[in-house]
């Protein structure tokens, strides 16, 4: 599913509106109960500053770049150093902000020459991009993540083309572009006496014919500011999305991707912040999430997984959806449930399956024995075929950490939330060809974010994310999943 915009961090992460994303099952293991961090700065307290960016298209592929804006990915990466100094005045600090990435590195576009020769200057901007997003990476690296610490799934397959019924608005040819995207970079603020610590932000439209200095008016806007909570010390990520008539559908994310490997919904490898793989049923997420506005019914958000089907599970908190999953529309649900004991529950038993704990359930369009009744949901959306369970807040997944009904962890509702993804996501149905060994369920990437589909008139979200840290199990971590 495409557009738009996506905040990835190379040290911290994520957010949405509504929606934690997820995973899988099984109850029972964990001979430990403790958990550590698999991220490179667990609890986004890092004082220093790791954020990337990334645009998109339809296809989450660039496509052409916006003019006069490079290639649609950046990075604001900052150090605070505050070193002691000793004068007549006794010892004081005196803070100063470096800068990693700079403002040639964010403007290189399709064919220009980077710095560093490894790097290739391709002419094509899907294949730039991947080249500029490790660049990026290189200069932001510090410790935080070793790319060479993880693991991640080989690229897939080319699957052939599914021709789609479904409409998708387009105000004229090309409709995606690339958007206009302005950096505030990092800079120091004074918070109270001496507390010094830093703050910046990203902002942009995909409407090439606004000009933001005049206000955002009726286009399409996105932004995310990061400053630190003085009494957590974890970075608040605050974010905006609003759509426009001609940008109805636009997504924002912050994403917490593997060090190496693919990102969960791209067929190319990025860079990210986990030192860990995520398998089910072995790791938590943990998010403070505190949602101002809800940016319209149409409005869900996810996490997701790879393997040669794209895989997202997403839980959507806006209590303005409804379950398209019920008993006289199976097609909208996945063949069966596994209840929290284990028993698999098929869609047609009318009297035990939890119909409204899904809002839709899509088949993977590379699928070779599909049961009917089943559809195929945005065949373009990602390079590979996509699947896609979303679930709705319900007690069969709050037993996970999740929400149990909607409206909690909404608007008014902030909270912080230890969601056990991992074995959420192992309960989930996922399709997989007759007579093949159960997949291991590896998650790639994990996103907090919103999705406005399609809204008639401008919608706005408005959201912010702390606290955020992914958790494994001391005894997983230190056996051979591993890697550092
Ligand atoms: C920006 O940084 C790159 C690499 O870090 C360096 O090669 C380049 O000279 C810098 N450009 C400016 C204008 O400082
Ligand atoms: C990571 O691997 C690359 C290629 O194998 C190697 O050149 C590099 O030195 C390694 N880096 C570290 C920090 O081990
Ligand atoms: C997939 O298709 C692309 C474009 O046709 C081609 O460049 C690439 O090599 C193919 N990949 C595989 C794994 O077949
Ligand atoms: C960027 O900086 C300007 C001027 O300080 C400020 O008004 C604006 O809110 C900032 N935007 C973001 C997204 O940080
Ligand atoms: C957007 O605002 C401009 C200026 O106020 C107005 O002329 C235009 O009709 C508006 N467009 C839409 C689609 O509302
Ligand atoms: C900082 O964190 C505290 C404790 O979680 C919270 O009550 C407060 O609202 C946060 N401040 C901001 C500005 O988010
Ligand atoms: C991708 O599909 C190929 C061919 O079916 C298979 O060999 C490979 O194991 C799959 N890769 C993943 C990561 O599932
Ligand atoms: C319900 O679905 C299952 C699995 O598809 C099937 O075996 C069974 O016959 C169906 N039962 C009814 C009553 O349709």
């Amino acid at each position: 599913m495409g557009c738009c915009c996506c905040f990835s961090s190379w040290s911290l992460l994520c957010q949405t509106l509504f929606l934690l994303n997820l995973a899988a099952y099984h109850l029972a293991h964990a001979s430990s109960d403790e958990y550590i961090s698999a991220i490179g700065h667990p609890g986004m307290k890092s004082p220093d500053v790791r954020v990337g960016l990334e645009a998109w298209n339809f296809c989450n592929e660039v496509g052409m770049e916006a003019p006069n804006m490079g290639s649609p990915r950046l990075a604001d990466c900052a150090d605070l150093c505050c070193p002691l100094i000793i004068d007549s005045l006794g010892r004081t600090t005196k803070c100063e902000v470096h800068h990693k990435v700079n403002e040639s590195d964010n403007s290189l576009g399709t064919g220009d020459k980077f710095p560093v020769t490894r790097f290739k200057p391709y002419t094509d901007p899907d294949l730039f991009a991947v080249e500029k997003e490790q660049y990026l990476a290189s200069l932001c690296e510090n410790g935080n993540f070793d790319k060479n610490t993880t693991l991640c799934p080989e690229n897939g397959k080319n699957i052939s083309k599914i021709i789609t019924k479904r409409n998708f608005p387009c105000f004229s040819e090309g409709c995606m572009n690339q958007p206009l995207v302005y950096h505030n970079y990092t800079r120091l603020v004074s918070l109270g006496d001496q507390i010094e610590s830093l703050t910046g932000g990203f902002y942009g439209t995909y409407d090439l014919d606004a000009d933001l200095s005049k206000g955002v008016g009726n286009k399409s806007y996105f932004s995310v500011t990061w400053q630190k909570n003085l009494s957590t010390g974890s970075w608040i990520f605050s974010q905006r999305l609003t759509t426009s008539s001609k940008y109805p559908w636009l997504m924002l994310y912050l994403r917490a991707d593997a060090t190496e490997g693919f990102n969960g919904g791209y067929h190319y490898s990025g860079r990210g912040i986990k030192r860990k793989l995520l398998e089910s049923p072995n790791f938590k997420v943990k998010v403070t999430l505190d949602v101002k506005q809800g940016g319209g019914p149409n409005n869900p958000c996810d996490g997701d997984v790879l393997t040669n089907v794209t895989r997202y599970s997403e839980m959507i908190i806006n209590p303005a959806t409804t379950s398209r999953c019920h008993a006289d529309n199976l097609v909208s649900c996945p063949p069966y449930h596994v209840s929290r004991t284990g028993e698999k529950i098929y869609r047609n038993e009318t009297s035990q399956f939890p119909y409204s704990a899904y809002h839709l359930y899509c088949s993977p369009g590379n699928a070779n024995y599909l049961e009917e009744p089943y559809d195929i949901c945005d065949p373009y959306s990602n390079p590979q075929a996509q699947e896609l369970v979303q679930i709705l807040p319900h007690p069969e997944w709050a037993v996970h950490g999740y929400p149990e009904k909607q409206g909690d962890g909404w608007v008014g509702d902030s909270r912080t939330w230890v969601l056990d993804v991992g074995a959420l996501s192992s309960r989930l149905y996922f399709y997989q060809d007759l007579g093949t060994e159960p997949a291991r369920r590896v998650w790639s990437s994990i996103n907090v974010g919103t999705e406005i589909y399609v809204s008639s008139t401008g919608m706005t979200a408005e959201w912010s994310v702390s606290d955020f840290d992914i958790l494994v199990p001391e005894d997983v971590a230190s056996s051979g999943v591993s890697f550092d």
